[in-house]
């Protein structure tokens, strides 16, 4: 009698990481003249152009295919989006998903509404600890994003750069790419892929590196980190 064949392997399952996100929800959306609920965990917002790739990447951040709605077309998302987010070591946020800047088809009385969403949410915001500006990795900066940096700047919110679709580029181009981005807007810089999952680890503890920072503020009468624009440089993360 010929032996019994084995049956075959199942695939090893990924070991588990402290960046898995255990949890996502939606939280709230807000539209323009409407309110956002109370501040809880501290928040990261998303911004940067229509169709750069913000929902896309939140969506996988959060391990979830469709938590926030994305579209081939621009302007799909419309209002401030909230989502909580807790990660396996349990670090908790909330990422806000801004509507993209620049996205001419819009009418003017719309753009206005939107522009005053967005700055609105920026400057008051209290819970937000920090701002992640994505760049479309085959563009470059455009004066839109500089213009959004500066006003960064200018209220004093922490952020860094996210160069996204890098799956469309050769690994040469991701280099020289991300390294424009940093010269232009004086700030980190990741490569990443809402597409393929590159650089997702990356932009998750840089993301940690803001929320923690702004879950744990420095004593007073001790001398505050030099936080500013460039949250994880030099910093463990
Ligand atoms: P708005 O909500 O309009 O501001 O757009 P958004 O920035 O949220 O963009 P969204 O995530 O909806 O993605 C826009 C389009 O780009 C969709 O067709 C996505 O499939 C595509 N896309 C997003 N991220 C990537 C990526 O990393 N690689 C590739 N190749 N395509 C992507
Ligand atoms: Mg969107």
């Amino acid at each position: 009698m010929s032996p019994r064949p084995k049956p075959a392997a199942r695939p090893a399952a990924p070991p588990a990481s402290p960046l898995d996100c255990l949890d996502a929800v939606y939280v709230a959306e807000a539209r323009p003249g409407q309110e956002l609920p109370t501040p809880g965990d501290p928040e990261v917002a998303f911004a940067g152009r229509s169709n750069v790739g913000k929902s896309t990447l939140l969506n996988r951040l959060c391990q979830r295919r469709s938590l926030a709605r994305t579209s081939r077309t621009p302007g799909c998302t419309r209002g401030v989006v909230l989502f909580r987010c807790a990660l396996r070591d349990a670090t908790r946020f909330v990422i806000a998903d801004l509507p993209g800047y620049g996205f001419a088809e819009r009418s003017k009385a719309e753009r206005t509404g939107w522009g005053g969403l967005i700055e609105s949410y920026l400057q008051r915001r209290a819970s937000l600890a920090g701002v992640v500006v994505l760049v479309d990795g085959r563009r470059g900066v455009q004066p839109e994003e500089a213009q959004l940096a500066e006003y960064l700047r200018h209220i004093h919110r922490p952020f860094f750069a996210v160069a996204t679709k890098v799956d469309k580029l050769s690994r040469a181009e991701r280099g020289k790419v991300t390294a424009a981005i940093h010269r232009t807007l004086g700030v980190p810089v990741v490569g990443a892929s809402g597409e393929t999952g590159e650089g997702r680890e990356e932009v998750l503890r840089r993301i940690r590196t803001l929320v923690r920072f702004e879950a744990e503020p420095p004593q007073s009468g001790t001398p505050s980190e030099p936080v500013a624009n460039d949250p994880a440089d030099g910093a463990e993360v």
